[in-house]
């Protein structure tokens, strides 16, 4: 069953009922102001930091879901409705959702009415703007009212849903003419305030959330609305408020347009105010001369649009499969720029106030992101570097406002050092950028202790390659990519973080997949070193990689598989003597795309293993079988019911690990089929089951132990989005920058017969057609660039050539 239907022509997606088994949300802001907003207009606004610079409350885990948002009601006699249906839930006569890139629609009809809501975060500026316009389709004319609504949060949105002794005194506004700015705390430290204003007189506001809505009410039957008085209330404590009361009168026919802007305003710590207690409004104003009519709306919408258009001109495909081609042309690259943003902070199941920013996770993002704009991808390596300790290993998460490392997790974490190996080579073979290397950058945001990028990658790499185990494999610390499986954690009392518990330095446990990932970005170290002429240390680093990939051999394989890990007594984790967890997908996946038993047969096997115990029709599950009982000597990973999260889920960031094995192996119809199987495109008919949005990826799909199997959850905001892409883009239709010039070896099904490609790339464009009528399902035969045959697959630079016509038959 499908809720809505996708648009390519416009790049949106529609949703046309209300109704979705879950709010479906779009993600507005493509630099520093954000919203999210779902497709009943539900959602919040912030500033950079979604804990620390908070516009608007939302309460997470309410009931009825999803209510709270930034609202606009419609008062028609003594109907009143919302063009996104919530929160009055008013039966509307007509409703689309549109989801676009970086803006969202909705167009709703009530009694002849009709209202077209949009809003987006303009390039550039740090706020939302909407504009309603309601139209009267009836033979008489209409007074209407249209009033506003949006919750302030007091900016820490930590602080303001758990300190309410103080918040419920703290609260302060400012109202001039059609403008409401909030201004809680400014009276002290902060030089920020929010503005809500309308471009049209109002015959009335409020600000004071308790006045607007009467004793005992909800966003569903706000006293205000229904009685159609504001009552000009100024919020002094309690909860601050924004809502306008515009009165609009519409003969047949006629329609009328007004333009709302929700902003985040920041004045000199030198220059906060007007006069005593009166805030300085000048940049406020300033901004609001700026959208000020529909003309500069629309202006600025078509400065979105072109944005993306451009953007997404960087890389597009046709291949003759509709789904593929949205995927990889729209929706993949968009989710891309929402998870190389929020990293896992703010989202429908994110809090914003838990994680900020990862740092194996803003690695992988990385990804995806950088041939878009590259330059914001070397400054987030920057600053993910800067996080790292002087001995290589990294604190795991860190804040986005601050950029401070966060020592509530502190390190630990294993995997972490070599990320920052892995989004350091993809910038520079996207960029060629070498320079990058030569930056000089703080260890633990500390200047004295400073040093070359290449020195923090250098301590990456010796970090694993210094912390081997008894077997010679790397000791996984607190965790490895799998933040669960928590091998030296022996926790025993409820609430005890699994993550933090236990030490993370001395005990034994080892992984084979963080192996995997040295064999893989231990390579690209050494490819670095050459590149900067360290011949010594790139043979040292080889041959390291090579010691690896012996241990793997030895102690990493059980027989049909790779094992996943050794535990703190030396036992094996993901082996056939095991009870449960006999199997896990990461080493399948990761040593196998990391060129590991490409050789001896292993990684076929390893291959064949996955499909025989771990795929189901949704996806390929992270382990089984699953765990049922709790296991103190593997910690989280046994925590959760069998078949969800990664306790035998299909957690969907490591299905194109295998996937993209699968091309290393030449099998493009396998590929091809595990890449389907979680995309979300491909199971939009299913979306009564899938239940998340259908133009993007979940974290998670329940497995086959779970009651709702095929269940998806926790979307958005997951490392799937960035591999999935480079699995796509990279390695199916097998574009991928390199070092030396752009390589195209697709391993594609033998369904694709005819495709086309689009690169931007260096400086340069690549018109690029392969000729598949052979129905292969890998291997370049003949290349043909600008009229000449070249060998191998890789399209070398030709100084000063701009554009690359490349033919290719397979
Ligand atoms: C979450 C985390 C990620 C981790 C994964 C597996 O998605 O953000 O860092 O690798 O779970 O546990
Ligand atoms: C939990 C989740 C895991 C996530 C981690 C982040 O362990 O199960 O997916 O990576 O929290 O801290």
């Amino acid at each position: 069953m499908k809720f809505g239907y996708f648009d390519d022509a416009r790049k949106e997606y529609v949703i046309t009922s209300p109704k979705t088994p879950l709010p479906w949300i779009n993600y507005l802001g493509c630099e520093s102001f954000f919203r999210l907003i779902s497709n009943t207009g539900g959602g919040y606004a912030f500033y950079k930091d979604a804990k620390l610079l908070r516009l608007t409350r939302y309460r997470y885990n309410n009931v009825p879901s999803d209510d709270g948002g930034h609202y606009y009601y419609i008062k028609d006699g003594d109907t009143v409705w919302n063009p996104g249906w919530q929160p009055t839930q008013t039966a509307l006569d007509s409703y689309e959702c549109h989801h676009g890139l970086g803006y969202s629609i909705f167009k709703s009809s009530k009694n002849g009415v009709a209202a077209e809501v949009t809003t987006f975060v303009p390039i550039g500026k740090n706020c939302e703007v909407t504009s309603v316009t309601l139209t009267n389709n009836t033979a008489a004319s209409k007074d209407l009212q249209l009033f506003s609504y949006v919750e302030f949060c007091l900016w820490n949105a930590m602080d303001d849903m758990t300190n309410f002794q103080r918040n419920f005194s703290t609260g302060e506004v400012e109202v001039k003419g059609s403008a409401i700015y909030h201004k809680t705390e400014y009276r002290e430290r902060r030089n920020h305030y929010a503005l809500f204003a309308v471009n049209a007189p109002v015959a009335g506001f409020d600000t004071d959330r308790d006045s607007f809505l009467g004793a005992y009410n909800g966003y569903r039957n706000p006293e205000v609305v229904f009685s159609g008085a504001s009552k000009n209330s100024m919020a002094s404590g309690w909860a601050p408020i924004g809502s306008h009361n515009l009165k609009v009168s519409l003969a047949p026919g006629e329609s009328k347009n007004f333009i709302f802007i929700l902003a985040y305003i920041e004045n000199p710590r030198d220059d906060k105010w007007e006069s005593r207690g009166v805030i300085n409004k000048k940049p406020a104003e300033a901004l609001m001369q700026e959208f000020a009519t529909k003309a500069q709306f629309d202006a600025s919408l078509a400065e979105l649009s072109a944005y993306w258009n451009n953007l997404l001109s960087t890389f597009t495909v046709k291949t003759g499969d509709e789904k593929l081609d949205r995927m990889v042309n729209i929706w993949h690259q968009y989710q891309c720029m929402v998870t190389f943003n929020m990293s896992r902070s703010a989202s429908y199941y994110e809090s914003g106030i838990g994680r900020g920013m990862g740092f194996r996770d803003s690695c992988q993002d990385l990804f995806g992101f950088v041939h878009l704009i590259p330059d914001r991808a070397r400054q987030r390596i920057i600053d993910i570097a800067s996080t790292q300790f002087e001995d290589g290993s990294a604190y795991h998460q860190y804040q986005p406002l601050t950029k401070k490392g966060n020592s509530d997790i502190g390190s630990g974490f294993n995997d972490d050092p070599l990320w920052l190996i892995a989004g350091t080579a993809a910038y520079i073979k996207e960029s060629h950028d070498f320079s990058i290397l030569d930056e000089i950058v703080p260890f633990d945001n500390d200047e004295s202790k400073a040093q070359t990028l290449m020195e923090h990658l250098r301590r990456s790499f010796n970090y694993t390659r210094t912390h081997l185990g008894p077997h010679k494999l790397p000791l996984i610390g607190r965790a490895d990519w799998n933040d669960c499986l928590n091998l030296n954690c022996f926790s025993e009392e409820p609430g005890e973080s699994f993550q933090t518990f236990g030490p993370s330095e001395g005990p034994v446990a080892e992984s084979v997949f963080i192996a995997g990932m040295f064999v893989k970005y231990g390579r690209e170290y050494a490819v670095l070193c050459r590149k900067k002429g360290l011949n010594d240390e790139a043979d040292a680093a080889e041959a390291a990689v090579n010691d690896m990939i012996q241990a793997i051999y030895k102690d990493g394989w059980d027989g049909e598989w790779f094992l996943r890990a050794y535990d703190a007594f030396g036992e094996k984790v993901g082996s056939h003597e095991c009870e449960d967890g006999q199997i896990f997908i990461e080493p399948q996946g990761f040593c196998v795309l990391a060129g590991v038993g490409l050789e001896n047969g292993y990684a076929q096997k390893a291959m064949d293993s996955v499909e025989a115990k771990l795929e189901t029709k949704y996806g390929v599950m992270i382990l089984q079988p699953a765990y049922k009982d709790y296991h103190l000597n593997l910690g989280e990973v046994s925590s959760y019911p069998p078949g969800y999260k990664e306790n035998a889920g299909i957690f969907c960031h490591n299905n194109p690990w295998v996937s993209i094995a699968e091309t290393c192996l030449g099998h493009g119809n396998r590929a091809f089929s595990l890449y389907k199987k979680i995309c979300p495109a491909y199971v939009e008919e299913i979306s009564e089951i899938h239940r998340t949005e259908p133009y993007v990826y979940s974290q998670m799909v329940a497995g086959r132990d779970a009651k709702n199997h095929g269940e998806a959850k926790n979307s958005w905001l997951t490392g799937t989005a960035a591999w999935t892409f480079v699995n796509a883009s990279q390695h199916i239709i097998g574009v991928r920058p390199d070092y030396d010039g752009l390589v195209i070896d697709p391993c594609i099904p033998d369904t694709i017969t005819d495709l086309t490609i689009t690169r931007k790339f260096s400086g340069a464009v690549y018109n690029i057609h392969v000729d598949n009528s052979a129905k292969s399902q890998y291997g370049v035969k003949k290349m043909i660039v600008n009229g000449k045959e070249v060998s191998g697959c890789t399209v070398p630079f030709e100084e000063g050539v701009t554009e690359y016509n490349v033919e290719i038959t397979m």
